[in-house]
Order: C-alpha cells, then sequence, then structure tokens
C-alpha cells in the first residue's frame, strides 16, 4: 500500500470506512482468528525519570503520589493471572535505570517464573534501558518487550518531549533495535490525534512500524491530561470522537499492512467509549490487557483523563472483560500463550 492510499483510508468515512473496517475484520480473522488474548496488566510504579509533555505521572507533575507496589503484592496479581489461565502478564512502570530498579525486576521475573512453574508469560513495559539490562531481563524470563515509539516523526517527537538528552529519539529506536537483536517479541506503537499530528505523520507511522518489523502494536488515542504542558494545546485537538474513529481506522489499516501481528485494544479507547475496546477488537485487535493493579494505587497511574476501571478490582476487570469480549462475538484464548504469528515467522526465517 502507498503512502497516498493510506492517508486516503485514515480519513474514510460512511460507507466505505464501513468497507474499510469489514475488510480488515476479514483479514484479522483469516491470519490470527478469531480468539482474544489476556495480558494482565501490573502498572507496578508510577515513579519515572520522564517528563514526557503529555503524560500524567511525568516526573515534573507534583499531583501525583508517587508508590511502589511491593513484591507481594505483585506476585499477588501474578498468581491470579496464573490461576485464571491468563497466560501471561505485563509488568509496567515509569522509567527508572538505577542499578537497584533494574535488580528489582530482575528478581521479580525469577519469583514469577518460579510461582507459575514456568508457565506464566511475562512482558516488560518499562522503557529505554541498555542493551546489558534488556539482555539480563531476557535471560530471566521475560520474552516481550513493549516501547511505543510514540511518534515516529523526529519533529513531532520533540513537539510531544521535552528536547533534552533524557529525551532522544534516537535513543528510543536504538532501544527498539536492541530488544529485538535480543531476542524479545516487540511491540509498539503511537498515540493518534495529538496535537499538530497529520495524516501524513499517522500514514508514515503505519509505514515505521511495517519497515521496521514488529511482533505487537499498541496505539489509542491521545488524551490530554490537565496537569501536564501538552494540555495548552487542547485547542488544536479534534474532537474525541473523531479521535477515536481515527484510531479505529489505523487499527484496520495496519491489519491490513500486518496481518500476522498481535494489535493490543488499547485502553485508552475506553476513556472516550465505553465499548471502545471491543470496537477494536471487531475491527482487527486480538489482544486485550484485563487490569490487575492493586486498586489503591489505580488512582496514582492516570496517564491521561478518564483512564478507566478506576475502582474495579482485578476479578471485576475480568467478569467485566470476559463479557464484553463475549458479546463482541470473539472467543477467549485461556492459558494459550498467544504468541505473535509473526514473531514466529520471523525468528523461523
Ligand atoms: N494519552 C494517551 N496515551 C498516553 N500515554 C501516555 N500518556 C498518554 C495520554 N495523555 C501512552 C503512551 C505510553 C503508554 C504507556 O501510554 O503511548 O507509551
Ligand atoms: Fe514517564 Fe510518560 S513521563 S512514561
Amino acid at each position: 500500500m502507498e503512502k497516498r492510499e493510506i492517508i486516503r483510508l485514515l480519513q474514510t468515512k460512511g460507507e466505505e470506512r464501513t468497507q474499510l473496517l469489514k475488510r480488515s475484520r476479514e483479514v484479522k480473522d483469516q491470519s490470527v482468528g478469531n480468539k482474544v488474548y489476556f495480558r494482565g496488566l501490573i502498572e507496578f510504579s508510577n515513579i519515572c525519570s520522564k517528563d514526557c509533555l503529555y503524560c500524567g505521572i511525568r516526573n515534573s507533575n507534583t499531583n501525583v503520589v508517587r508508590y511502589e507496589a511491593t513484591d507481594n503484592e505483585i506476585l499477588e496479581a501474578c498468581q491470579f493471572a496464573w490461576e485464571n489461565s491468563f497466560a501471561s502478564v505485563v509488568l509496567q512502570s515509569g522509567e527508572i535505570s538505577s542499578p537497584a530498579f533494574i535488580k528489582r525486576v530482575d528478581n521479580l521475573l525469577k519469583k514469577i517464573k518460579q510461582l507459575s512453574n514456568n508457565e506464566l508469560g511475562i512482558t516488560l513495559s518499562c522503557g529505554e534501558q541498555s542493551r546489558e539490562t534488556y539482555l539480563r531481563w531476557f535471560e530471566s524470563g521475560a520474552h516481550r518487550f513493549l516501547l511505543r515509539i510514540e511518534s515516529s516523526n523526529p519533529d513531532l517527537y520533540y513537539k510531544i518531549h521535552p528536547k533534552n538528552s533524557n529525551h532522544l529519539f534516537e535513543k528510543r529506536l536504538e532501544s527498539l533495535q536492541f530488544l529485538k537483536e535480543t531476542g524479545y517479541q516487540v511491540g509498539t506503537g503511537v498515540m493518534i490525534g495529538l496535537p499538530f499530528q497529520t495524516y501524513e505523520d499517522l500514514a508514515n507511522d503505519l509505514l515505521f512500524l511495517k519497515k521496521i518489523d514488529i511482533d505487537m502494536c499498541g496505539m489509542g488515542p491521545y488524551i490530554e491530561h490537565e496537569n501536564t504542558p501538552l494540555y495548552q494545546h487542547r485547542h488544536l485537538l479534534m474532537p474525541k470522537q473523531e479521535r477515536f474513529d481515527l484510531a479505529l481506522n489505523m487499527i484496520a489499516v495496519l491489519r491490513l499492512l500486518m496481518p500476522d501481528i498481535n494489535i493490543a485494544a488499547a485502553t485508552a479507547l475506553q476513556a472516550i467509549d465505553a465499548a471502545g475496546r471491543e470496537k477494536a477488537l471487531v475491527v482487527g485487535a486480538n489482544i486485550i490487557m484485563p487490569n490487575l493493579t492493586p486498586v489503591n494505587y489505580r488512582e496514582e497511574y492516570q496517564l491521561y483523563e478518564d483512564k478507566p476501571c478506576l475502582d474495579e478490582d482485578k476479578e471485576l476487570c475480568r467478569n467485566c472483560l470476559e463479557a464484553r469480549i463475549e458479546m463482541s462475538g470473539s472467543e477467549i484464548g485461556y492459558g494459550e500463550w498467544g504468541d505473535s504469528l509473526h514473531f514466529r515467522r520471523r525468528i523461523k526465517r
């Protein structure tokens, strides 16, 4: 698909859009099937050394109470995931690279493997780290890593991140490369509907994902957060409903471009539309991340406004998602890792 065609598809409305979403659904069914896989999400710390201009837990936001979940709390959430046949968890945190943090994650990985008989799959989402750290965590049991590029256009990247050595676009790219070389299944993605973002930027984002040959993707609408610098540009934003529709179009076009990758139904979709995640499953996503973060911490992990599931504990989130997914006509792949087929094929090549 050429860039011009992608730009056109991203903007479609009405009958043509219906056709696009129908086509991506068909491609999804043919390539990855109708199963949805659970990844239990544990947001284990909101302490962050970075200052991304869009993010509610950026270092300079002093309204956030900083927390670190205890090992016991994290392991209990993993135990729940394992007992409920989630097959896989995601450990996510702010970005910290201290030796203590690196060691802590390393220990946790080993303990999670132990408690689950080596069965629970572990994805990390802990930001940019050195090649050595990525390798160390890989050897201790992590096999997937999520690190969004946020925008593949360096100019836009620096409009949504501070221009300093702690927020280098090049470093982000290099980290993605390290992750791949280490042997991880690599996931990345972008925010959709950012201020200053054009349709051409988004088309380039999709072509970027294809070019660097990712295994997994998570992308959702940008949602403004009052206590962040980017909030001042909110008058430039398209209405939330349009950002939502555009996010679904992005998912649909990505499914056409990369039929066999795993695509997550991003939680941010549900901050705009109560049925947002199910709608993403219908048009092309096949991964969902039920929230397993202890409820008392959730208030303090609000990357954006209207983040859903603030009060629903893990039991409720599971039941809720189970019902939603079944209503949307998909099947849940309980007890299966649901690895990216793209990754399997990639490592055979
Ligand atoms: N709106 C939408 N998504 C956001 N993220 C962070 N802040 C926001 C926001 N204001 C996303 C980023 C990050 C992921 C963990 O959450 O893409 O990579
Ligand atoms: Fe840390 Fe956004 S400021 S992830």
